[in-house]
């Protein structure tokens, strides 16, 4: 029986372990977990969702603040559209944590940034270049392009010096978006360095309507490869969404895709930035305690754990301190749900502290804040991949174990640890 080592990601000469950690937003795949599936051989992705704010907590920046104080005045105001990022500390901060990432990098493999491209931060191409050129300056190694189309997300990149030699690639979920990209970009006669396939069941947000039950992963994959096959266009393949084990990871190995990005699994190891309580939640959940909802203000249906502390809470619109997810015109769909629900409480403030805001989330203060419990669906098996302890806690694993599980087991076995 085969197992994943049997095989190999191969970029030209370099040969990779095809297993790729995907990205994590918000410091949930940490500059810790994605240096250990370099160091093993594989890629590893950190997120740059939010980075100044994890600047602050990590390096003792002090953007948040800095921007808190700029549009101070602006806080009771349900206008945004003068919130703006600095563009100068944007790419410094980028720079600070990709750079300080790729620095402590050892190993054969690789680590990646994920960016989204829902994370508009109120002036979406501007931003969107910035963190772009900010990753490809500090050395990362490649550049997954996540959460939308990013028709015009290559040409923002075309003038810097690594445009050719980064390994730059795609995160899709249907055929139709992947010829769109390719067609949106074929003047720029660079094509992506790998594309991933992600199904309905992975975490985060997802590239489905609220119909996502009725897709499947590995349909959408054959269909991407039968393209790219009759189109001859050599690119590695991946897939993504509900690859639980080394067996599931080797059957799309075996039907042609060439590595496999996976996540859940890692969010019940150390290195993850998940706090050990809410990893201890993740452990516990069962099958009904996880569910996709519309809350998240990107219009992206999300995963995430029933008893997420984000679900329902009405706090303040946040965007003076973060903003990631202003339109360009300063608007947020949080900011209406919020103001909607504040209607008659508009002048009581102690009534509107406790304020309950069903429809949407503040998705930047909960993520930032691991109260936004997003996960993958197979999330209520993960404590069948450890052991309880005596006090009724499970067992927090190493990334090492977990990767090294997916390396080598074979069929649906999975690694206990010691
Ligand atoms: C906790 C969590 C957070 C995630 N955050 C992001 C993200 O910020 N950006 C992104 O493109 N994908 C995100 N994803 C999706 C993963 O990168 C990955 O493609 C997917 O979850 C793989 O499926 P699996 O979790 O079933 O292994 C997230 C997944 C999880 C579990």
């Amino acid at each position: 029986m085969k197992c994943v080592d049997d095989f190999r990601l191969r970029f030209g000469k370099l040969e990779l372990v095809p297993i790729i950690v995907g990205g994590m937003g918000v410091d949930i795949s940490t500059t810790e977990l994605a240096l250990e599936a370099a160091r093993l051989g594989g890629i590893g992705h950190i997120s740059d969702a939010m980075v100044p704010t994890v600047t602050d907590r990590r390096y003792d920046t002090h953007y948040v603040k800095t921007k808190t104080k700029r549009y101070k005045h602006n806080v009771a105001n349900s206008d945004k559209s003068e919130v703006m990022f600095d563009l100068g500390e944007l790419d410094e901060a980028v720079q600070m944590y990709v750079g300080r990432t790729m620095e402590a990098k050892v190993g054969s493999g690789l680590v990646f940034v994920n960016v989204m491209e829902k994370l508009t931060m109120n002036a979406p191409r501007e931003t969107l270049r910035v963190r772009l050129a900010g990753a490809l300056d500090a050395g990362i190694d490649g550049i997954t392009l996540s959460a939308g189309l990013h028709l015009g997300s290559f040409a923002l990149m075309e003038d810097h010096p690594r445009f050719r030699d980064a390994k730059l690639g795609i995160i899709i979920s249907s055929l139709r978006a992947l010829q769109l990209f390719l067609r949106k970009n074929a003047k720029l006669k660079r094509l992506p360095d790998y594309i991933i396939v992600e199904g309905p069941l992975a975490g985060g947000h997802l590239g489905f309507g609220m119909d996502w039950a009725k897709f499947d992963l590995q349909p959408i994959v054959e269909e991407v490869y039968q393209y790219l096959k009759s189109e001859q266009l050599d690119i590695p393949l991946i897939a993504a969404g509900g690859i639980f084990t080394g067996g599931d990871a080797v059957a799309f190995l075996e039907a042609g895709v060439a590595a496999v990005q996976v996540a859940t699994r890692f969010t019940a190891t150390r290195e993850c930035g998940l706090p050990p309580d809410v990893q201890q939640e993740y452990f516990k959940a069962s099958e009904r305690d996880i569910e996709v909802n519309t809350i998240s203000p990107t219009g992206y249906p999300m995963r995430m754990l029933k008893n997420s502390p984000a679900i329902g809470d009405g706090i303040r619109p946040n965007c003076e301190a973060y903003g990631y997810l202003l339109d360009g015109a300063g608007h947020c769909a949080y900011i209406t749900a919020y103001n909607l629900a504040l209607g008659p409480h508009a002048n009581a403030k102690k009534k509107a502290k406790h304020l309950s805001v069903m429809d949407k989330t503040c998705l930047c203060t909960h993520m930032r804040n691991f109260n936004c419990w997003t996960c993958g669906h197979y999330t209520y098996r993960l404590k069948d991949t450890t052991r309880r302890l005596d006090d009724g806690s499970y067992q927090v694993l190493s990334a090492e174990h977990v990767f090294r599980d997916y390396q080598f087991s074979t069929g649906q076995n999975i690694l206990l640890p010691d």
